[in-house]
């Protein structure tokens, strides 16, 4: 392991900070987390990443302590946290609709859970001075609630869930009020501040771009289960699944049987199309349904067919979406399937190469895209 790389999961001595050990949780006969395992490690910020309803919240609620585990254990520093109650619990809660007190100043709101656990005074002081700093907030910290703007709220809540120095910070959607440019600019000021405080983060949200931006690692998943655990750009370049392939960022999925030749693996997906070749998978036998999958920016689009590409389709311009950065050209192939190619529009002025019904050729190189069980 490289000592420059924060990697602790890749190395077998490091101890995780937080181990879900088979953990159920049942509501009802309804299984919310299905026998779910995972690893994580201290001064990670480590992000959970799936659709509505697949069990985040109810992850957090177990690690925060209002749910306990139908079957199973959740280990904090190796010490089985099952029955310690939330507010004897090294971790701290920031819910998705966190409320500040509104008649109470930034300052007060912050040194409130301070003053609760009897902090002396003199020491409360230092401590919301120093959470004003971390947040930058220092000039707002005689105003009330309703005197700043949302996302200055938003920097209280996170001044205040830091104050009481967590080992670990449970984050449920909290960027999830914010306007997209707040929310960019929320998340570096997120990854700063738990980068300075070396505390550990989780944090959930349904939005793949702001989990590959802060997290260290990305948890997918589905139906109370995580399909796969891993840096974002394993997640984005080798993803396990068609449902992760799927789940983040663009991809096009073409479905096809395979055909392994040697250290190739080839796919047939039309007839009187050129196979598809790639990379081969483990364990894959003739005639297997797999499905390639292939992101929009690694496949070009020329007019004359490329000499040396590995892979090489032709359709025709069914649509464009111009998106100022970049172009995506929606292809359509003889078989009425549509493939996506993005080109990045890296001049200001320039004729637009293609317009709709022209032919074009696709390509891209055979380690482009990755071949993926169906
Ligand atoms: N207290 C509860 N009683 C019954 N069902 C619940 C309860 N809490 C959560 N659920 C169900 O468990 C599933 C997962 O919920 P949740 O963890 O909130 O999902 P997410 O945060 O990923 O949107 C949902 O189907 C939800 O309806
Ligand atoms: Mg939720």
């Amino acid at each position: 392991m490289a000592l420059d790389v924060f990697a602790p999961w890749e190395d077998p001595n490091a101890k995780p900070l937080i181990q879900f050990q088979n953990v159920t949780k049942r509501f009802g006969d309804f299984t919310a987390i299905d026998d779910l395992t995972v690893d994580i490690f201290e001064q990670e910020f480590f992000a959970l990443l799936g659709p509505s309803g697949c069990g985040k919240t109810t992850m957090m609620r177990m690690l925060a302590g209002f749910e306990t585990p139908t079957e199973g254990q959740i280990l904090l520093a190796g010490q089985d946290i099952g029955a310690v109650p939330p507010n004897k619990r090294a971790t701290n809660m920031m819910f998705q609709s966190y409320a500040l007190f509104p008649h109470l100043s930034i300052w007060e709101n912050i040194a409130f859970g301070l003053k609760r656990d009897k902090m002396p005074k003199d020491q409360i002081g230092e401590r919301v001075e120093e959470m004003l700093r971390l947040t930058r907030l220092e000039k707002f910290a005689r105003r009330k609630p309703h005197q700043i703007s949302g996302g200055q709220r938003q920097r209280v809540a996170l001044a205040r869930s830091l104050a009481k120095a967590p080992k670990l910070l449970l984050l449920d959607e909290p960027l999830g009020a914010l306007d997209k440019k707040l929310r960019q600019e929320t998340q570096f000021e997120l990854m700063d501040i738990q980068e300075t405080t070396g505390t550990t983060f989780v944090i959930v949200t349904h939005d793949q771009e702001e989990a590959m931006t802060v997290a260290s690692r990305v948890a997918v998943m589905d139906h109370g289960q995580i399909v796969q655990v891993a840096t974002p750009d394993v997640i984005y370049e080798a993803p396990n699944s068609t449902y992760v392939a799927d789940f983040i960022g663009d991809v096009n999925l073409i479905a096809g049987k395979a055909d392994p030749q040697g250290d190739k693996l080839h796919l047939h997906w039309a007839d009187g199309q050129p196979a598809l070749v790639g990379s081969p998978l483990a364990g894959i036998t003739k005639g297997q349904d797999l499905h390639y999958a292939i992101r929009p920016e690694k496949v070009s689009i020329s007019a004359e067919k490329p000499a040396d590409a590995a892979n090489a389709i032709q359709g025709e311009v069914h649509d464009i979406a111009y998106l100022g950065n970049i172009s995506t050209y929606h292809v359509q192939l003889p078989g009425g399937q549509i493939i996506k190619a993005q080109a990045a529009n890296n001049r200001r002025i320039s004729r637009r190469a293609f317009t709709w019904e022209d032919k074009v050729w696709l390509s891209w190189t055979d380690t482009a895209g990755v071949f993926l069980e169906r």
